[in-house]
């Protein structure tokens, strides 16, 4: 029998009136603390491997396992395909060899990506998978749109794609983006396909859960600081 997901639990019942004053105030802040260590040793890794295969750049942020960076660096062959995660018990599990175009990199993504950002990283593709939800409110600074990092998501640029299974979390990432860059996109109710982009996917969509997506070609012309 297949184990039920429990639906997010949140009291919102719309996004966060915190939301944009949040968002503002990570546009104008200047970041203090310089990236840990083991995260500049990785990034360094993952750029000597980029540089080397030479393709443009799909970023799999919160990849967990790795099963959608396997299938999408099998579905953009012409692509390199880095997954980030900072578990080490997610990326350490068996699910085979990796594509020679894929890279699994155990980071912490908020200094991993202001130093894709500083190395002028442009992915043509980003996503970001089912991230945790953090429904409570006092917790809106811990989900990626309300997270100091967020600008600097924002300015790498290309195509980026959100999935969730909590409709408010995707609103309010649109209105995040939406109050960065003043671009609009629709948040969506989709099907995923049968064979499911990820584990969190599958399970959500077995238990008859909506599925939203909320997409967006951003420009990459907004400075982070
Ligand atoms: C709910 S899971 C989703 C995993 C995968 N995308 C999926 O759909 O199966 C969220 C993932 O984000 C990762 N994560 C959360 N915060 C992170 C951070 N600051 N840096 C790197 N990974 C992070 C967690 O380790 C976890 O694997």
């Amino acid at each position: 029998m297949k184990a039920a997901s429990r639906r997010i639990d949140s009291p919102q019942t719309a996004p966060h009136d915190d939301l944009v004053r949040r968002v503002e105030r990570a546009r104008e802040s200047v970041w203090q603390r310089s990236p840990a260590e083991h995260t500049r040793a990785a990034f360094a890794n993952a750029e000597r491997w980029l540089s080397a295969i030479d393709r443009p750049l799909i970023l799999d942020a919160g990849c967990g396992v790795g099963l959608s960076t396997r299938q999408l660096a099998e579905r953009h062959p012409d692509c390199a395909v880095i997954g980030v995660d900072r578990s080490e018990d997610r990326l350490g599990r068996d699910h085979g060899a990796l594509p020679e175009n894929a890279l699994l990199v155990r980071a912490d993504l908020v200094d991993f990506w202001r130093l894709a950002g500083a190395a002028g990283w442009r992915p043509c593709r980003h996503y970001l998978l089912y991230p945790n939800p953090y429904p409570k409110r006092a917790q809106l600074k811990k989900r990626w749109h309300g997270h100091p990092v967020f600008p600097a998501v924002i300015a790498l640029g290309g195509s980026l794609e959100l999935r969730t299974n909590w409709a408010i979390y995707a609103q309010e990432f649109a209105l995040a983006v939406s109050t960065l860059c003043g671009r609009d996109a629709p948040v969506e109710a989709f099907t995923p396909a049968a064979d499911h982009l990820t584990p969190f996917e599958r399970k959500y969509a077995e238990s008859g859960q909506t599925l939203w997506r909320y997409r967006i070609v951003l420009d990459a012309t907004l400075e982070s600081s």
